[in-house]
């Protein structure tokens, strides 16, 4: 689309908007509105995220290799609306629209994933030179823009003929990860400063593996165990990768973090949500940080076996990270499970998007609860010290569709994020180091097994006429946040 036209579709018809400056303008605001504005701290970053398969559609082309989410979105049954990933926002053809949309809504950090099998087809040998060449067109566009690339190298789409070799479960896979690694920070580690691991290894772990929700679709407790461990040993090789590109480079993790409440006071309950706070917050972040497993989750005399531990692994796990990534969205409510999970010692369950008492949700059904996210931000950072965080998603799934005037008047998005960001902004006066806030996402994409479905972009993207990307109100309200560096 030519520029003209895109911000014409971006800004809206009204006319108020148009030939107005590409970025919208802060809300003008009286004297007393801005002396009790609360203000962020000096070069706080806002942004907005993304990942590959979510948005870039292209699914075979220039030498891409099919993922565990091409597969599993091509077997019947799996996604809600039968839809799959194929086309999505059509990114790989349409990135700088994207990054026109960042541009005007006055973000300074852009969160994209990079599609390993676009890399690196099968997983495994030399690179595609065509996947890293998307990669640099994107980055050096956002560079042009004014806006920092911070990159995931794992956003879930594992390639396909590695799963095929046994996938995550197989200690393999995180050495060939650590290649994949060296391969895109050599190709891009001289614009790339920022770089994120994994994307939330709980969940693609978890529900990939366990549950089977997600792909590759296999409900096998005790391989997503084996799982966990080899994605902490591809951590520490990434990072050792990246770092030998060039020691300068800011590495970290987006961990999904959550508070775990004790669905009953007992103390059954109260000893389960620990063992589930243990579980789900800290397995990915000691061992980096100390190069151990966090106590008292798996039977300890099963533990070495249930991982597949070698000796000398403690070394392999350990990666000094440079700052952590959180992604907050909601509580869990946890209860003793006696009589087991599938997890030996784990001994417990728990219900997502559940806080004490009765909440709100958003349109996925997720509660909304924005004193979890100070109430974890706290304790994550007793956990990781001096490390400097950045909030790598927070965000919400809101259906609404355009007025007859064209117009998202997207409110509640509106009243998420603010209550979010009030939360935010106390955890940084009580002295959580966080640099930096992405909302997810920037535009409305494919919510994996919910397909389209939801939609959680800060933009509104039209799939079936033409892709048309229009900010919603709530992207025009997180602009004025930006620009302003206020609440
Ligand atoms: C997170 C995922 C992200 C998106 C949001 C809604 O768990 O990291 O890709 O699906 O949820």
């Amino acid at each position: 689309m030519r520029r003209r036209r895109f911000l014409q579709s971006v800004l809206g018809t009204s006319a108020g908007l148009l030939g107005l400056s590409t970025r919208f303008a802060r809300a003008a605001s009286t004297p007393a509105a801005q002396a009790a504005a609360m203000k962020f701290p000096p070069a706080f970053l806002w942004g907005a995220a993304t990942a590959a398969y979510q948005i870039e559609g292209a699914w075979n082309e220039d030498g891409k290799g099919p993922s565990i989410w091409d597969r599993f979105t091509h077997t019947p049954g799996k996604i809600e609306d039968g839809s799959t990933g194929d086309v999505a926002c059509d990114s790989y053809h349409r990135y700088r629209d994207d990054i026109a949309l960042l541009g005007a809504l006055n973000l300074g950090s852009y969160r994209f994933s990079i599609a390993w099998p676009r890399i690196q087809a099968d997983g495994r040998g030399s690179a595609n030179l065509k996947g890293l060449d998307y990669y640099q067109r994107l980055t050096d566009a956002l560079l042009e823009a004014g806006i920092r690339p911070l990159a995931t190298l794992y956003h879930w789409d594992l390639p396909q003929a590695l799963e095929d070799g046994g996938g995550w479960p197989n200690r393999d896979t995180a050495g060939y990860f650590g290649d994949y690694a060296a391969i895109v920070a050599r190709a891009l580690g001289d614009r790339i400063r920022h770089w994120l691991i994994f994307n939330e290894p709980k969940t693609f772990t978890g529900v990939g593996y366990w549950q089977g929700r997600h792909a590759p679709g296999r409900k096998d407790p005790l391989a997503f165990v084996r799982a966990t461990h080899t994605v902490n040993l591809a951590q520490g090789h990434a990072l050792r990768a990246l770092k030998a590109v060039d020691v300068e480079l800011q590495v970290g993790t987006a961990f999904d973090v959550a508070p775990m409440y004790p669905a009953t006071p007992s103390a059954a309950d109260r000893a389960a949500a620990e063992r589930w706070h243990r579980f789900q917050n800290l397995w990915f972040v000691e061992p980096p940080l100390h190069g151990r497993y966090p106590a008292g989750v798996l039977d300890p005399a099963r533990q070495a076996e249930l991982l597949g531990w070698r000796d000398g692994d403690d070394a392999l796990m350990r990666a000094p990270l440079d700052f952590a990534g959180i992604n907050y969205y909601s509580p869990f409510l946890v209860s003793d499970a006696p009589q087991g999970n599938g997890v030996p010692g784990l001994n417990t369950q728990a219900q997502w998007a559940k806080a004490p008492g009765q909440n709100p949700h958003t349109d996925i059904g997720w509660d909304i609860y924005p004193q979890g996210f100070h109430e974890i931000l706290v304790r994550m950072s007793q956990a990781l010290g001096t490390l400097p965080i950045e909030i790598t998603e927070n965000g919400a799934s809101y259906n609404n569709a355009p007025d007859a005037d064209g117009r998202i008047r997207d409110e509640a998005r509106i009243g998420y994020l603010r209550a979010h960001l009030q939360a935010l902004h106390r955890a940084i006066g009580d002295g959580v180091p966080v640099r930096a806030y992405h909302c997810w996402s920037l535009i409305d994409n494919f919510e994996w097994a919910r397909g389209y479905t939801q939609r959680f972009g800060l933009a509104y993207v039209d799939f079936a006429r033409g892709q048309l990307r229009t900010v919603k109100d709530s992207g025009r309200w997180l602009a004025g946040v930006a620009s302003g560096n206020a609440l």
